[in-house]
């Protein structure tokens, strides 16, 4: 694993509930089912059970736009990725890898030991950079996604490395 060149222009920081419509677009353009906004809602209601960040796209003279979301859950000690986009306009940039190190980081922070994640069987790209990250294929869940039928794969990431981690967290 080779350190990501820094996404230029690009921060990330909490989700605030300012946010929900914006990452709302992207996630309806990124998934075939999208969470609805209660989901967001509840998240941002309870930090202490999820870690919910975005990535902000700042160029000059512009406001900064929300380009990409994560949303991960804590309980006991697993830490599970329950959603990952990037707005189209901005993928191929290291944006998800910021946003999966950042999370995962503040995961360690809080005692989490081990990293799971479903991800649908035909979605190559995601298990691609969950793979850089050292997840492992561990489990299949058949016919998962009940809009198409597909099965989902489980990955598992353990341990949390905090230096592996910390290669890929390099947004600002
Ligand atoms: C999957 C997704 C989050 C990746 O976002 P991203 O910001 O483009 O990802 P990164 O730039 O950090 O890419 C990290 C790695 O992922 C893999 N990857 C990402 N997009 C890829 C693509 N189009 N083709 C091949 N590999 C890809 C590569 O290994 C890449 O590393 P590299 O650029 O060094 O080759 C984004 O494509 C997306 O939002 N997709 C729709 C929603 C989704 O599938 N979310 C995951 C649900 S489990």
């Amino acid at each position: 694993m080779t350190k990501k060149d820094k996404p230029p222009g690009v921060k990330l920081r909490p989700m605030a509930l300012s946010d929900i419509d914006a990452v709302l677009r992207i996630e309806r353009i990124s998934f075939s089912t999208p969470w609805p906004p209660d989901a967001f809602f509840y998240e941002l209601a309870r930090p202490r059970r999820s870690i919910c960040r975005v990535a902000e796209y700042h160029e000059a003279e512009l406001e900064p736009e929300v380009v990409g979301d994560i949303v991960v859950w804590l309980a006991g000690s697993t830490a599970h990725v329950a959603t990952l986009a990037v707005h189209p306009n901005h993928r191929r940039r290291g944006i998800a890898s910021c946003l999966l190190a950042n999370a995962l980081l503040a995961c360690k922070d809080r005692g989490m030991k081990l990293a799971l994640l479903e991800v649908r069987a035909q979605n190559n790209k995601a298990q691609l950079l969950y793979q850089k990250f050292g997840f492992k294929r561990v489990g299949i869940r058949e016919g998962y996604y009940q809009d198409t039928g597909e099965d989902a794969v489980l990955m598992a990431l353990k341990p949390l490395k905090r230096d592996k981690l910390a290669e890929f967290a390099n947004c600002g």
